[in-house]
């Protein structure tokens, strides 16, 4: 099948089972400063597996382009990709578990035709240091389900991935039980990992048996469904969405019980062919057969299958990022844009693509020049730093290398493999591991501040960002819109379309707006409407073309009538600006260019 068809046939079928179906959010959370890129179909939906009211009801649907930035490294294997669809359906406390596992077995067996024989099951094994139950009714209805089409399916216990890897599977088993690290599905991870406030839940996968693939001992003793050697792929989840984490650390029923289902499209795409290879379908052959022309090499062949992969992933990320506004730059998202573009070329250059001859994608061709220039310079540096050290590289060499001068490490292991040099790669490792690290304490901290918090501080200052915006398009006109923010229990970070330098006395405005909206105690009003009829009465919103048909409107209006914002949002806000006044007084205290045509506000509450 084409990805077309099975993300028809998936939405077709979601629609008829009383879903509306919406478009998918952009790559760039809007309001989710917890991460840089939407990784999963639920994070859009957060709000609303939390209770608040989704405007289109207690059924949704939709497909969700999705980047995970720590596969970059994985990209290679049969099925590892950056970007990916994620095909989705959201119960927000109406259908569950039973409903969603038939509905499940229905679409794969019935719509899809996949063979039953080769679907295999996990399910949430309990969590006895969280307090949380095994799960004993999924795969109770699973089995019901196999057992429809005469297959006798056998549940076992499996625990950890490496029990697993150990016990094998025996015969007849086809529902495996095991530990949260595989079987429990938050944004934080394991229970343990999860804030206070932040909604999880065990969940049950799917996975696909490819019959072509031996099992590989590298990957340990004997194959099981969560095995990495490739024979089973994971081809679906299935999240009961049923608890909140709370601040002593246990854990309570959400008042609603929702499901979030996601399945990668590439992968089932993949098993409708019956190919474990997720790069021989349809948008990534798209990209990988002229380069086959261009370059003389061919895909099948195995000693450049790795190059072809990276470059088929990596390209269609960075056209898909580039086309929602993500250019290359050295900061934040952009860095992703960059960093797939170069790894792209260095693979298009060992396979022998002309220069210039990757992408038809200007910005692609305009980082391409600059790479190769980059390039020329970290050559010198390689060989000074080759006559410095003569016989090995250093670690840190390398990982200066990487850093500065963007050569990735597969390029300095070729170039001092050539030369018949060493370089020093557990250094190397090191280096980048703590580098990782320091990031990875970054986007820690921003989990903790996050949006999703919904903590007093931090809901005051998404308020605060709306009053912001709307002081900003008063003073700079109407052309100024959001282009991301980035709000914590103790900032807020705003991105906004302007092509100059906002002076002082127009920030002192703009203050001197919000200020006096705060002092108004104007009230905060949601509205649910039309989104053509929310468009012509004026409220604000920076992605229209991707809004579903009804939306949600955040009006802030004073006792006398005033309308200080009125904008289009998920939520959550204050009641009454009242509740910002505790804070102190708003303050802008940075404006900056952010990229070309963006402004960046850095602003907080100062204590009076
Ligand atoms: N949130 C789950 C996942 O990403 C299911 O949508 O796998």
């Amino acid at each position: 099948m084409k990805t077309s068809e099975v993300r028809k046939k998936y939405l077709d079928f979601m629609q008829e089972r009383g879903h509306v179906i919406v478009p998918g959010s952009p790559l760039v959370p809007e309001n989710d400063p917890t991460t840089l890129f939407t990784g999963s179909g639920m994070q859009p939906m957060i709000q609303y597996l939390l209770g608040t009211k989704h405007p289109q009801g207690t059924r949704v649907s939709d497909s969700q382009k999705c980047f995970r930035a720590d596969d970059i490294e994985e990209v290679g294997d049969s099925r590892h990709t950056t970007l990916f669809e994620m095909l989705g359906n959201w119960s927000f406390g109406d259908y569950f578990k039973e409903q969603q596992i038939k509905w499940m077995w229905e679409f794969l067996t019935k719509e899809l035709k996949l063979d039953p024989n080769r679907l295999y099951i996990t399910a949430f094994g309990g969590d006895e240091q969280a307090g949380l139950p095994k799960d004993e009714d999924a795969p109770r209805v699973w089995q019901e389900l196999f057992s429809s089409v005469g297959i006798e399916a056998g549940i076992a216990d499996m625990g950890s991935e490496e029990v697993g890897g150990k016990r094998g599977m025996k015969d007849g088993e086809r529902i495996f039980y095991y530990d949260s690290a595989k079987n429990w599905w938050s944004r934080a991870g394991v229970p343990e990992n999860m804030p206070a406030g932040e909604p999880g839940g065990p969940d049950s996968e799917m996975f696909y048996e490819f019959t072509s693939i031996e099992h590989d001992t590298k990957w340990g003793e004997h194959c099981h469904p969560n095995c990495d050697c490739g024979r089973f792929i994971e081809i679906g989840n299935n999240v009961f969405m049923q608890y909140l984490k709370q601040e002593d650390g246990t854990f309570k029923e959400l008042e609603h019980k929702n499901i979030d289902h996601g399945s990668g499209l590439e992968r089932l795409v993949a098993a409708t062919n019956d190919s474990a290879d997720v790069f021989t379908i349809d948008v990534f052959q798209d990209i990988i057969k002229p380069l086959e022309q261009k370059s003389g090499k061919e895909y099948s062949d195995v000693q450049y299958q790795a190059s072809f992969r990276i470059i088929a992933d990596h390209l269609r990320a960075a056209e898909t990022m580039i086309e929602e506004g993500i250019l290359p730059s050295n900061t934040e998202q952009g860095y992703f844009t960059r960093r797939l573009i170069r790894r792209s070329i260095i693979h298009a250059d060992k396979l022998g693509v002309p220069a210039g001859e990757l992408s038809n994608n200007h910005a692609v061709k305009a980082e391409e020049l600059q790479f190769r220039k980059t390039l020329e310079k970290g050559l010198k540096e390689f060989n000074k730093i080759k006559e410095l050290e003569g016989k090995e590289i250093t670690g840190h060499d390398a990982y200066v290398l990487f850093t500065t001068y963007g050569f990735p490490i597969e390029l300095t292991q070729e170039l001092a493999e050539e030369l018949n040099i060493g370089v020093d790669i557990e250094q190397f490792k090191k280096e980048m591991q703590k580098h990782k690290e320091e990031s990875r304490v970054g986007a820690e901290q921003k989990f903790k501040g996050g949006l999703a918090d919904t903590s007093e501080e931090t809901t005051a200052y998404h308020t605060a960002a709306h009053l912001m915006l709307a002081g900003l398009r008063k003073e700079l006109g109407d052309g100024v819109t959001q282009r991301g923010s980035n709000i914590t229990a103790e900032r807020v970070r705003f991105d906004f379309t302007y092509s100059e330098k906002v002076e002082r006395d127009v920030l002192d405005k703009v203050e001197d707006y919000v200020n006096g909206a705060i002092n108004a105690g104007a009230s905060v009003v949601v509205e649910e409407m039309d989104k053509e009829a929310a468009k012509e009465s004026g409220a604000v919103g920076a992605f229209w073309d991707k809004y579903p048909d009804i939306v949600t409107v955040y009006n802030i209006k004073g006792s006398d009538g005033t309308v200080y914002s009125r904008e289009l949002c998920g939520g959550p806000h204050v009641e009454s600006t009242q509740d910002l006044s505790k804070f102190g007084k708003f303050k802008i205290k940075k404006e900056s260019s952010s990229s070309a045509g963006v402004r960046r506000i850095k602003a907080v509450f100062v204590a009076e």
